[in-house]
């Protein structure tokens, strides 16, 4: 069995397998947030966007959006959600005028994709460029503790009348990767089971290695919390959102 790219043929099943109500919930939360934290704009890019789910919630809320991302699969399953506010993009070189935007964000774990340090340094220094001094960079990790403890060794199933998913991960020590093999049976209209597998790696980043890559791309630390426990994340967080303001000059 020959595995595919990560967001290939998953692309086009990734709505009805439940993971796009997460931005919904969470767009709201992070909009409150940047509020409190006296961020004003319109031009805002969603980084990472998959079928994107954010871009006509933020038109209805009145900002100008664009969503970006990797995968063209994904995108060509969001174009028409979208009004066909997305391009094809590597969140590490992004065709975008320097100074350009007031906010980026990134939803959904998707900046664990980023498996070594120097492209999570690249990603922050080229979100950092696009940004006017002020904006804003908005993204929520998978922790450490999550990749290394929950997911590690998981053994997930779930069967419906047309699709059935495995979901099993590994966590390696040596490169803080967590690998996710997704195997999906897909039933045709002819009645017969398709088989494809992908393999999603996602790093775990310290908090060090975090704070020393935010501030060598010019970004600051202006919020930080637990999105389960909505506090200070501790040891024991799941899923953490980082509020980065873009340093003046
Ligand atoms: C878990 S999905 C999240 C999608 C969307 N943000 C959501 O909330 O539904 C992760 C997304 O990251 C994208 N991605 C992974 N690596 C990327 C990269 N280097 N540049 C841009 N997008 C990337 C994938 O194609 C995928 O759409």
């Amino acid at each position: 069995m020959t595995d595919v790219p990560p967001y290939s043929r998953y692309a086009s099943l990734y709505d009805q397998t439940g993971q796009t109500e997460f931005v919904r919930w969470a767009w709201p939360y992070v909009l409150a947030h940047l509020r409190r934290l006296d961020w004003h704009g319109e031009r805002v890019l969603d980084l990472a966007c998959g079928t994107g789910w954010l871009v006509p919630i933020l038109v209805e809320g009145g900002f100008r959006a664009l969503g970006a991302d990797l995968s063209r699969e994904m995108l060509l399953n969001g174009l028409d959600r979208a009004g066909g506010r997305l391009l094809q993009a590597d969140f590490r070189a992004l065709p975008l005028a320097t100074g350009s935007l007031d906010l980026v964000t990134s939803f959904y774990d998707s900046v664990n994709y980023l498996t070594h340090l120097g492209d999570l340094a690249a990603m922050l220094a080229e979100v950092a460029r696009v940004l006017r001094p002020g904006g804003y960079f908005v993204f929520d990790l998978n922790t450490r503790h999550t990749l290394s403890e929950h997911w590690q060794g998981i053994c997930q199933t779930r069967l419906a009348d047309d699709l059935a998913t495995i979901w099993e991960a590994t966590w390696d020590e040596t490169t803080n990767v967590s690998s996710l093999r997704a195997t999906f049976f897909v039933r045709g209209d002819d009645g017969r089971w398709d088989r494809f597998d992908e393999v999603h790696d996602e790093r775990g980043f310290t908090s060090a290695e975090l704070d020393r890559a935010i501030r060598a791309a010019g970004l600051k630390v202006a919020h930080v919390e637990d999105y389960h426990a909505r506090r200070k994340p501790t040891g024991d967080s799941r899923r953490v959102f980082y509020w980065l303001k873009r340093r003046k000059g």
